[in-house]
């Protein structure tokens, strides 16, 4: 398969688009989360390896605010476990690695050499956030590479407090995400997305042909990739039609981590 058409299988408007020689891009254009993994393990030389390249990653204004913590120890990984009693997969999964904000450094930095930290507001949480998502990414891209399938999890947030109790987090440290690391079971499938004219947008954003183009694509994914199973089924009921906007729009009609905002307040920040 070429780049092109792993690019038109996956946004279906794909005219704009060109043919790039690179095993590389043709590699992320047909990516896919893994979720089922066969039962070997993986050296923790590979692992640290990838997360050095993680962390190569760009850093906003080079401050390196995030930081990856690998579980290795099984007693933390069952207390873990623990906190996702019905996630099976989660269970399964031959490595855990768990990616967490670190605004922390930042302030001892300042103390050390005497400076007041004089940016305490919204902005210190959102750039911490940022920096260890893009180390995510980075992550994902690394261990795909090399033949290996991830998944990242932020249901960990659900039980933030006591995923940042299990591992011992300070104030202004927080995970954004665990990611589940293994030799994958199967290939990836490449997932559909929203057509690039709704997402990539030319001088000034637009949002032209944008319930048309969402419908589209719902329609066309729903005859690709039906969805096995309809979210919150006894509040709302089956849907014969079932797909990705019916889908999206359940998963954020239900309330999810409320306490989240207080949560991060815990850790010390300040969200105005
Ligand atoms: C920040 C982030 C958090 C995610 N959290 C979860 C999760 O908690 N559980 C899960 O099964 N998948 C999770 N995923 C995987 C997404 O569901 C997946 O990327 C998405 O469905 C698109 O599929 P693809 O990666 O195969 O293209 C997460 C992905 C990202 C980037």
């Amino acid at each position: 398969m070429t780049l092109l058409n792993n690019l038109s299988r996956r946004f279906d408007d794909v005219e704009d688009l060109c043919e790039i020689e690179s095993e590389t891009l043709r590699k992320i254009s047909a990516r896919g989360s893994c979720r089922n993994f066969t039962n070997e393990k993986i050296d923790i030389s590979l692992i640290k390896t990838l997360c050095a390249v993680a962390l190569s990653s760009p850093t906003k204004s080079d401050l390196q605010q995030r930081d990856i913590i690998i579980i290795e120890n099984q007693v933390t990984r069952q207390r873990i476990n623990d906190q996702f009693p019905s996630n099976d997969w989660i269970h399964a999964t031959p490595s855990l690695l768990i990616f967490c904000a670190n605004n922390r450094r930042q302030r001892q930095i300042s103390q050390w050499r005497g400076k007041k930290f004089n940016n305490d507001h919204l902005d210190a949480f959102f750039n911490a956030s940022i920096d260890s998502g893009i180390a995510l990414s980075a992550f994902v891209i690394a261990a795909e590479a090399i033949g290996l399938g991830c998944c990242p999890i932020s249901a960990i947030r659900n039980y933030s407090q006591a995923i940042s109790d299990i591992l011992k987090l300070p104030d202004y440290v927080f995970p954004i995400a665990a990611l589940a690391l293994g030799w994958p079971e199967q290939p990836a499938e490449i997932n559909l997305r929203i057509p690039l004219e709704s997402t990539v947008h030319t001088d000034q954003f637009s949002e032209s042909n944008i319930q048309k183009n969402i419908e589209s694509y719902d329609m066309r994914r729903r005859n690709v990739q039906p969805y096995e199973t309809q979210k919150h089924r006894t509040l709302f009921g089956t849907d014969e039609n079932y797909g990705w906007i019916e889908d999206k729009a359940r998963q954020y009609a239900v309330p999810q981590r409320e306490d989240f905002g207080d949560y991060i307040k815990s850790r010390g920040f300040k969200l105005e």
